[in-house]
């Protein structure tokens, strides 16, 4: 039997090249290998507020996206996490076992409790309901991007201190980072990590962007004044451009780029975004154009995983004693 992976994405802002350097191009890459279930995580997006109908959209929007960047609908599993609802059934019972000290210690947490007047329950119970996600499945294989490291460390804790109070119960997963392109920054600020939620219209590329849109982004993107790229004393600026380019297309390297002027190298980064997003953008274009075709793939993924989640759920409850 092959292992299984999973991982998910939230529906909620634009999906950026940092989601699809650090993850999804991860997972296209990677599901040939095992069983792939690859989830879009409404229930995790609606820890802040969402629009109803921008949100409803955003969903079928983010599951074309999964398919436009390459995760084929033959092989791997792609579902909602709505539509199966021992998500938020294990969540529960996973959120009895773990300590309130282990959620307040949570990076993310902090970053996003500090940004809100008041702080909804569900921030706080985010990261039990991504061990949900994972532990429903047993998944072995998590990749993400390297944000979700720390989420991930508390998935095992919990696993580990489920399974040590109620006996074996949960597969312990383990993180699949990607080798380059696993933590991409702002191109307005590269000490912030690129994403969905930041303001500029200079932050991130989104993955819909028009070419021109992402042509204008990175020649305007911050970097140091040196006049030309030292692969000895890059900026930040300089480096994320980098590691931008060379997971858009691995010929592109430090040595390859050494001695290039800013201007020219940017062109460079520019041309590696342009080509790689290009057959996605059409991919996208392809799949919205058949609504039908989305709606029967989300059907097949969640049919599947549905006895999975299921089983775990009961067996969950058994060892808890959450039977007569
Ligand atoms: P999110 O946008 O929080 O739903 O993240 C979805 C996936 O994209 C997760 O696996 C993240 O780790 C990954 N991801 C998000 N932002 C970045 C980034 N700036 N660089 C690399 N990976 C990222
Ligand atoms: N928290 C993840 C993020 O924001 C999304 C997510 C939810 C996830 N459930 C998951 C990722 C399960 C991997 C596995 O990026």
């Amino acid at each position: 039997m092959k292992a299984r992976v999973l991982s998910g994405v939230q529906p909620s802002g634009q999906l950026h090249i940092g989601n699809y350097l650090g993850a999804l191009k991860n997972w296209a890459e990677i599901q040939s290998r095992y069983e792939s279930i690859f989830c879009i995580v409404d229930l995790h997006a609606i820890t802040t507020y969402q629009n109803p109908a921008e949100l409803s959209a955003k969903i079928k929007e983010t599951a074309a996206l999964f398919i436009a960047a390459g995760i084929d609908p033959e092989q791997s599993w792609i579902m909602v996490q709505s539509t199966v609802p021992g998500h938020a059934e294990l969540a529960w019972l996973l959120t009895c076992v773990t300590p309130l000290g282990w959620l307040y210690r949570m990076t993310q947490f902090k970053v996003k409790a500090a940004q809100q007047e008041t702080v909804g329950d569900g921030i706080l119970q985010y990261p039990v309901l991504m061990a949900a996600d994972i532990l429903i499945y047993q998944a072995s294989i998590v990749p993400v991007g390297e944000d979700q490291s720390q989420h991930l460390e508390l998935t095992r804790d919990i696993a580990q201190r489920f399974n040590s109070l109620y006996g074996e119960t949960f597969v312990m997963p383990a993180t699949h980072l990607p080798s380059v392109g696993a933590r991409i920054m702002g191109l307005d600020d590269p000490t912030q990590k690129m994403s969905k939620s930041a303001k500029g219209a200079g932050h991130a590329i989104a993955l819909l962007d028009d070419p021109k849109v992402i042509q204008k982004k990175i020649m305007r993107a911050t970097t140091d004044s040196e006049p030309a790229v030292d692969p000895a004393k890059m900026g930040a600026g300089i480096a994320n451009l980098l590691a931008i380019a060379q997971a858009c297309d691995p010929s592109i390297t430090k040595e390859t780029v050494a001695g290039m002027r800013y201007g020219d190298f940017k062109k460079l980064v520019a041309a590696a975004v342009i080509a790689r997003l290009e057959p996605l953008q059409r991919r996208y274009r392809e799949i919205t154009a058949d609504p039908g075709y989305l709606e029967a793939v989300l059907k097949r993924g969640r049919e599947h995983v549905l006895p999975i989640a299921e089983d775990t759920v009961q067996k969950t409850k058994h060892a808890m004693g959450l039977h007569i």
